[in-house]
This record gives C-alpha cells, sequence and structure tokens, in this order.
C-alpha cells in the first residue's frame, strides 16, 4: 500500500514539473536576471535561495554568472544544453568545496572560466580536458594548496592562468607545462617558497609571471632556463640569492621588479639584456651596484630607493645610455665620483634624497628635468649646472651647505620649482643675495623655509616677476620691506608662518591681485593695527591668516580700513583679553560670515552689541575660550537671545564652577551675576612707577587696576607693541599684579608707555613716561 501511495506521489509531482517546467526553460529561471546585450544572451544567478545550478537556463545563454549562492559542490551534469555559452562564472560561493570530473564535460564553447572567491583547496586533474577552447581561467580568491601535474598541463588552448590569492605552496612538476598559447601566469598572494625551472617546460609563449607576495627564498639560473619572459614581477618575496646568468637567457627581458626583498648582491645579474627597459629593486640590502648593470640599451628606468649603497662611481653607469629615470633615495651613498653621470645623456630624473653625498657634479646631464637630493650632507651647490640646463625640479632641501648662494644657480633658465630651505649657508648669512634668483626667468615657486632668514633685500624678487609662489616659512624675519613683493602680479601663494614679524607696511601687499593664500600664522604681531591695513585690499580669503599671533587687544582702532572682502575671519591662538564695543560692525567688515575667536588662553568676556549689525555672519566659533559667565557676559547672550536669525555661536563657560562647560547659549540670564559691592569702571594706579633709567638697566611701570567686576589691562609701548601677562615679548614682561617690567633697558625704550584697563563698564588708561639715559 505505501509503496503504491509513493508512485502515486511521484507522478503526481512529475505531472506538476511536466506542465511548469516547460514554459519556463524559455523564460528567466527564477532567482536569475536575465538580459541581452546585443547577441549576447547574460544570465546572473544570484543569491541564497539559490542551493542548485538551475536546470531551466536559455538554451541561447552565452554568459552565465552564479554567485553568493549556499552551493557546495559543482557537479557533472550541472552544466548541460548551453550550446552558446562562452563565459561561465561561478564565484563568491563560500561553501563551495568541490568541483567534480567532469562539471564542464558538455561545454566546448566555453573560452573563459571563473571559478573565484570560493571555497576549494584542490581541483581534479583533467577537469579542463574538454573544455577545448578555454582560453583564460581564473580561480583568485580561493583556497587552493596546490596545482598539480595535469590540472593545466598539455591544454591546447589556455592563454591566460589568473590564481592569486590562494595559499599555493606546491607546483608539482610541469604543472604549467605544455601549454603552448599560455602568455600571462598571475601566481602572486600565494605561498610558494621556489620555483621549479620545469614548472613552465614547453610553454614558449609564456611572457608575463606574477608571483609577488608569495615567499620565494632564491631565483637560480635554473628557474628561468628555456623560459622566453618579457616581464616578471617577483615583489615581496623572501629572496635573498638571484645567481648570475639568472636572466641571461631571456633576450626578451623588458620588465623584472624584485622590490621589497633580500637581496644583497646582484653581481652580473644584469648584463647583456637586450630589450630590458625597467628594473625595480626597492627596499633590498645592495650595498655595492658595480658592474650590476652591464650592456643594457634599452634600461630605461631603474629604481633603487631604500638599499645600502655607499657609492657611485665614474663607471656604475657606463653602459646604460637610454635610462630616463634612475632613483636612489634612502642609500647611504657617501660619494658620487665626477663623471660618474657623463654618459646618461637621456637622463630626465634623478632622485637621491636621504643620502650623504657631499658634493655632486651634473655633467652630461642635458636632458635632466628634475633632480631631488633633500637631506645628503652637500657641503657645495652642484657643479656643472650649465650641463643640466634643462632643469625644472630642483631641491636641495636639508643640506649643510657651506658655499654662499651667490649667482650660481643662474644658469638654470627653465627652472620652475626651487627647493632651499634649511641651507646651513643661508643661515649663516642670515639673508639671501639679492641676486640668488636672477637669470630663473621660469621661476614658479620657490621654497625658502627654516633658513634663520633675518631679513630679505628688497629687490631678491625682481628677477622673477611671473612667480606663483613664495614659501619663506619658519625664518627669523622681524621686517618686510614694501618693495619686496611689488610687481609680483602673478603671485598666488605667500607663506610667512613663523617668523618675527610685528608690524607691516600698508603697502606690503599692493597689486597683488591674484593672491589667493596668505599666512602670517605665528608671527609676533601684537597690535591689529600694525597689521590689518595691509590685508584691507587683499581679494583673498583671510581664513587663518593670522591666528597664532599674541594679540591681547581688539577694538575699534584695529582696522583703520575696512576690511571689505573678508568673509571669514580668524584670529585664533592668540592672548586676546579686551575686545571693545565696535570692533566688527558693517562699516569694518562689511561682507563678514564667519569669525573664529578660537582656542584663545585669555578672552573671558564679549561686549554686549559685539556681532551687531553685521547681518551676513552665519557664525562665530570661540570654542576653548575661557569664558567667565558672570555679569559681563549678560549684555551678549541677551542680544543673542533677542535676534531673530542670531548667528552659530559656539562658546562654553569655563567658571564660575556652576555653570563649567555650559553652553553659553544656554544660560540662564538669571545666573549671569558678578558679586560686585557696587559694578564700577576701572580705575588705574601708576603711582612708584620709574620715570627714568640708564642703558642695559630695568625699569618698572607700575599699573594696579581696581574695580569690579575685574577688569582685563594691556600695556601699550613707545612703539605700539601692545602686551599683557604671558606675551613672550623681547625684554618687556607684563607681571600679574599689573607692573611693566623693561630690562635691559635700551635708548630706543625711551617715551609713554600706556596702560589701559577695560571691563563691561568702561575703561580707563593711564600714560607713564620712561626715559632710558646713557650708561654711566
Ligand atoms: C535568448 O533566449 C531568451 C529566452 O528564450 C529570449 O528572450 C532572447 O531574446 C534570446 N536572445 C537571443 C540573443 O537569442
Ligand atoms: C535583478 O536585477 C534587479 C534590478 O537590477 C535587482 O534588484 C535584483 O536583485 C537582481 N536579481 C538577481 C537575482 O540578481
Ligand atoms: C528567498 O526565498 C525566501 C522564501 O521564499 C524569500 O522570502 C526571499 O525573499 C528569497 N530571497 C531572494 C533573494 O529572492
Ligand atoms: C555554509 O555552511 C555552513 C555550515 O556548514 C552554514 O552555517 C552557512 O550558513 C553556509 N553558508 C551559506 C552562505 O550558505
Ligand atoms: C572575495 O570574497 C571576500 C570575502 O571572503 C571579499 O572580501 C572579496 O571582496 C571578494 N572578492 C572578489 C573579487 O569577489
Ligand atoms: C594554507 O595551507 C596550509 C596547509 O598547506 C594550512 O595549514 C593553512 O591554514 C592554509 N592557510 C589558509 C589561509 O588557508
Ligand atoms: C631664529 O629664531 C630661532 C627661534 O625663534 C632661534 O633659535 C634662532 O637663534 C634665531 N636665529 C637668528 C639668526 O636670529
Ligand atoms: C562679499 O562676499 C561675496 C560672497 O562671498 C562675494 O561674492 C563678494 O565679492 C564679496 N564682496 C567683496 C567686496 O569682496
Ligand atoms: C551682506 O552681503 C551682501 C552681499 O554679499 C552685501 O551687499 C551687504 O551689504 C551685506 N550686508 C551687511 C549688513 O554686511
Ligand atoms: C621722576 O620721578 C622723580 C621722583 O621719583 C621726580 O622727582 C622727577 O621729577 C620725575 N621726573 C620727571 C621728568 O617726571
Ligand atoms: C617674537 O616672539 C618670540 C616668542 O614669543 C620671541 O622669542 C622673540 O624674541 C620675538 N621676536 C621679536 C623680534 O619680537
Amino acid at each position: 500500500m505505501a509503496q503504491i501511495e509513493a508512485m502515486r506521489a511521484v507522478c503526481f509531482l512529475l505531472a506538476i514539473c511536466a506542465v511548469s517546467v516547460l514554459p519556463c526553460s524559455s523564460a528567466c529561471p527564477k532567482y536569475c536576471n536575465c538580459s541581452d546585450f546585443g547577441n549576447e544572451y547574460t544570465v546572473y544567478c544570484r543569491g541564497e535561495n539559490i542551493t542548485a545550478i538551475p536546470r531551466d537556463i536559455p538554451k541561447n545563454t552565452s554568459r552565465l554568472d552564479v554567485c553568493f549562492t549556499p552551493i557546495t559542490m559543482l557537479r557533472k551534469g550541472d552544466f548541460v544544453d548551453m550550446p552558446k555559452l562562452k563565459q561561465l562564472n561561478v564565484w563568491w560561493n563560500l561553501n563551495l568545496t568541490m568541483v567534480e570530473l567532469g562539471t564542464f564535460d558538455n561545454l566546448p564553447t566555453i573560452t573563459s572560466l571563473g571559478l573565484f572567491n570560493n571555497s576549494f583547496t584542490k581541483l581534479p586533474t583533467g577537469l579542463f580536458d574538454s573544455l577545448k577552447n578555454l582560453k583564460t581561467f581564473d580561480a583568485h580568491n580561493s583556497k587552493l594548496e596546490t596545482i598539480q601535474h595535469g590540472l593545466f598541463t598539455d591544454h591546447p588552448t589556455l592563454q591566460e592562468i589568473r590564481l592569486p590569492l590562494n595559499n599555493i605552496t606546491g607546483l608539482e612538476d610541469a604543472a604549467f607545462g605544455g601549454l603552448p598559447h599560455l602568455t600571462s601566469l598571475y601566481l602572486s598572494s600565494n605561498s610558494l617558497t621556489s620555483l621549479n625551472p620545469s614548472v613552465f617546460e614547453g610553454s614558449p609563449k609564456l611572457k608575463s609571471l606574477d608571483v609577488d607576495d608569495n615567499a620565494i627564498t632564491a631565483i637560480s639560473k635554473d628557474t628561468f632556463a628555456g623560459t622566453n619572459f618579457e616581464l616578471l614581477y617577483l615583489n615581496r618575496n623572501a629572496i635573498n640569492t638571484v645567481d648570475v646568468d639568472s636572466f641571461s637567457n631571456l633576450k626578451s627581458l623588458q620588465y623584472v621588479s624584485l622590490d621589497q626583498n633580500n637581496i644583497k648582491d646582484l653581481q652580473d645579474v644584469f648584463k647583456d639584456l637586450p630589450q630590458l627597459q625597467s628594473v625595480s629593486l626597492f627596499d633590498n640590502k645592495l650595498t655595492s651596484i658595480e658592474g650590476v648593470f652591464q650592456n643594457l640599451p634599452k634600461l630605461g628606468t631603474l629604481s633603487l630607493n631604500g638599499n645600502q649603497i655607499t657609492k657611485i662611481s665614474s663607471t656604475t653607469f657606463d653602459s646604460v645610455p637610454a635610462m630616463t629615470s634612475l632613483s636612489l633615495s634612502n642609500n647611504a651613498i657617501a660619494e658620487v665620483e665626477s663623471g660618474a653621470f657623463r654618459n646618461l645623456d637621456s637622463l630626465d630624473s634623478l632622485y637621491i634624497d636621504n643620502n650623504q653625498i657631499p658634493e655632486i657634479s651634473l655633467a652630461g646631464l642635458h636632458s635632466l628635468t628634475t633632480l631631488t637630493m633633500n637631506v645628503n650632507n652637500l657641503q657645495r651647490f652642484p657643479t656643472d649646472l650649465e650641463d643640466a640646463n634643462q632643469l625644472t625640479y630642483l631641491t636641495l632641501t636639508s643640506n649643510p651647505i657651506k658655499e654662499p648662494l651667490d649667482e650660481q644657480l643662474s644658469v638654470l633658465h627653465r627652472l620652475s620649482s626651487l627647493y632651499l630651505s634649511g641651507i646651513t649657508s643661508l643661515k649663516l648669512a642670515g639673508t639671501l643675495n639679492p641676486k640668488a634668483l636672477c637669470g630663473l626667468d621660469a621661476l614658479e615657486a620657490v621654497w625658502i623655509k627654516g633658513n634663520e632668514l633675518v631679513s630679505i633685500p628688497p629687490t631678491t624678487f625682481e628677477c622673477t616677476p611671473s612667480i606663483s609662489g613664495i614659501w619663506l616659512s619658519n625664518n627669523n624675519l622681524t621686517e618686510l620691506s614694501p618693495r619686496l613683493f611689488h610687481g609680483l602680479t602673478e603671485l598666488n601663494w605667500l607663506d610667512l608662518t613663523d617668523n618675527q614679524l610685528s608690524h607691516l607696511d600698508p603697502d606690503t601687499f599692493v597689486g597683488l591681485d591674484k593672491l589667493r593664500s596668505l599666512s602670517l600664522i605665528g608671527n609676533n604681531f601684537t597690535n591689529m593695527a600694525h597689521v590689518a591695513p595691509a590685508l584691507a585690499h587683499l581679494p583673498i580669503l583671510l581664513y587663518q591668516t593670522l591666528d597664532n599671533n599674541p594679540f591681547v587687544y581688539l577694538g575699534r582702532d584695529s582696522f583703520p580700513m575696512p576690511m571689505k572682502h573678508v568673509n571669514s575671519f580668524s584670529v585664533s591662538k592668540t592672548h586676546i583679553r579686551v575686545i571693545e564695543e565696535g570692533t566688527f560692525s558693517a562699516d569694518t567688515f562689511p561682507n563678514l560670515t564667519r569669525l573664529e575667536l578660537e582656542q584663545d588662553d585669555s578672552l573671558h568676556f564679549l561686549p554686549g552689541n559685539m556681532l551687531d549689525g553685521l547681518d551676513n555672519l552665519t557664525s562665530m566659533l570661540a570654542y576653548g575660550d575661557p569664558f567667565h559667565c558672570d555679569c559681563q557676559l549678560k549684555a551678549f547672550v541677551t542680544w543673542l537671545r533677542e535676534q531673530v536669525n542670531p548667528p552659530y555661536v559656539s562658546a562654553t563657560c569655563a567658571s564660575p564652577p556652576s555653570l563649567k562647560g555650559k553652553d553659553l547659549t544656554d544660560v540662564p540670564l538669571a545666573s549671569l551675576t558678578c558679586d560686585c559691592q557696587q559694578v564700577e569702571v576701572p580705575s588705574i594706579d601708576t603711582s612708584g612707577s620709574d620715570n627714568f633709567t640708564r642703558e642695559g638697566q630695568t625699569a618698572m611701570l607700575n599699573c594696579k587696576v581696581s574695580g569690579c567686576p575685574e577688569a582685563e589691562f594691556f600695556w601699550t609701548t613707545p612703539t605700539g607693541a601692545m602686551l599683557a601677562v604671558e606675551s613672550g615679548f623681547p625684554r618687556m614682561e607684563v607681571l600679574d599684579s599689573g607692573t611693566l617690567v623693561v630690562t635691559d633697558a635700551r635708548e630706543e625704550d625711551t617715551g609713554v608707555y600706556t596702560c589701559t584697563a577695560v571691563n563691561y563698564r568702561g575703561k580707563a588708561s593711564k600714560e607713564v613716561s620712561l626715559h632710558v639715559g646713557n650708561k654711566q
């Protein structure tokens, strides 16, 4: 009975299938996408619901992809009746661990087979036997461990085999042998420790081998015997020996890269290779390359960065006349013999940064356009520069060159970028020869950073009127001639970061209509009025230009000319203590949208109407300022609350303890109070100040400030410098008590000093005269 029931059920099922399968066979299989690309019918089956290869794939399919499925095995009979199939990819099926022999038996039309990103450790011998037209096979990123003799061996049509990112440790004899059409073999990122010469036997067209990222330890003279490789990629292995004659039979060899191995010696390895164009050997352990590169008529690119080479002799590059690019940076080269480059007439680029070269002659380098020699031991500028007069890019940064820079560079009429930072002779001179840049008619950008320059002659850039970038950061410039940049109508970038400028003539940047980026960050400006007029006319974004200067005060007088182009203004990382009413107004900053006063260490309060009238302002950032949230901020917070469209303000209270960390905009107005018996304008007492001292002596000028709430105060010197506690000004220090101490007094210190104190109720100031007399 049970048997009959079962048979009935089977019959019933068969009937359903017959009805349902027929119409399906011409449509797209379930869970698949089908599309016609011209005459190519493509079926794409993807996803967890595909538990077996669909049976109803249209007959005319020419490309089939099966991916992201839980299929565990490919079986004989999975792929049938696809007489037009050319390309089959079964990929990213992480549970697919087995392929049965015969799986591809009925697919003679396939030319491209991809079995990548699956999980099989081995493919059966004979798997490809019936694929009589197979040209490319790809099984990258699977878990293959070995390639046995017979899997690929003696296949009549294979051209390209891709097996990167597997775990292949062994290649059996002739694994890739007997492949008359094989041209490219990719085996990178596997676990090979050696290359057995018989592996490639009988594959005469094999041109390209990629075994990067394996663990191969040696190349012997047999490794490539009988092959005709053109391209060899052997990077990032563990190669420590390359035998003499390893490459000598490879008369078609064009490209070899052996980067990041442990090679110490290559004597006679690269010899008489008529087609060799490029050799890369960076990050190895070579100490000498004498005699290594011999008679290589086409060698164009040689990279030897990151070895331990100590010397370039006059014969090292004797017989490599076609060289165009030579990289020797990060070695230990302490000697370059004179004439070392005399036969490198085609050399375009020479990179020899980070060596210990004391002197270098450029004789013979008639085509050189790029020379980088940063961080060497140069004692003098490169010689025979007239031979290298095609140079466009020259970097000599960080060299202890003692030779003064006069007009040596003047023959470099094509030079466009020049790096002269950290040069000893410039440090010793403290200035530039006014003619140093003359003759450099094509100069576009010059870097003269970190040279302790105290001054720059006003005519320095007269010879380079079309220069577009000047980098002068990290020097000791205290003054700039107002003529220095005149006429530089093409100047785009000007970097004066980290100098000691305290005053700029208002005409300093006149005519620099193309200036887009200017930095005066990290200078010694204490008084905004000493720098703002120079910036007022610049049509540039003054964003962050003035950060990190020791300003102490901003007021109406700080911007004597309207900053009419300024959208975004930042004076962050300063010591501003006082911002007076009216500093920022529609007159001084008609176009201001963003104001930054961040990380100021002294800004405790803001005037009530500080932002009034700045209708275009969208944000004021004062993050990191130590605001005292007391009665002094009440007017500002009130103003902010009253605005219909207030700007975004980021500011937090630093005190009192009860409000610490609170956003200014969230503080209840009622908590903004001061503990004063009587709120009053500050008053100043300067009594007891010295009115006379002698040169070299010390004078004390007192400023005792009283009033509640506590006022902020600063001193203004006769030269207009504005100083407060911790201003870091030479010879003049402001004490917490208010006293200004002038040490080592000089005659020019004579004059009127003003102490100014400000709280939210008002301002007081008092003058004190000091006379510095001659030494007795
Ligand atoms: C291939 O077969 C499908 C389904 O039978 C059909 O829709 C499509 O037009 C055919 N395409 C070609 C190029 O023959
Ligand atoms: C078929 O294509 C559609 C639209 O491109 C996509 O949303 C769907 O996931 C695809 N289905 C399969 C099985 O790839
Ligand atoms: C797979 O089948 C389940 C159940 O029939 C269905 O909910 C799910 O949407 C299907 N997934 C895809 C990718 O078609
Ligand atoms: C693969 O198989 C494991 C169990 O062997 C199963 O837990 C997992 O869901 C399967 N993954 C896929 C994608 O089907
Ligand atoms: C292969 O699978 C891994 C996950 O195992 C994935 O990260 C990777 O992107 C896949 N690569 C390709 C080419 O499909
Ligand atoms: C590589 O194969 C070895 C055995 O030959 C095995 O121990 C190791 O786990 C495999 N590594 C990976 C990443 O599959
Ligand atoms: C330049 O300034 C640095 C640091 O500000 C200082 O150490 C150096 O002595 C100065 N050099 C000269 C020549 O003034
Ligand atoms: C003011 O800012 C706008 C918008 O950024 C700009 O287009 C305009 O040129 C600026 N006005 C002046 C005078 O710079
Ligand atoms: C706001 O900017 C516009 C155009 O940038 C300008 O015309 C207007 O005068 C500015 N208004 C104020 C109050 O600054
Ligand atoms: C300087 O101060 C002394 C007293 O400390 C006073 O006698 C003298 O008149 C003052 N000189 C001037 C020029 O004010
Ligand atoms: C500039 O400021 C630095 C640091 O505060 C100081 O050492 C130096 O003496 C100042 N130089 C001048 C010229 O003011």
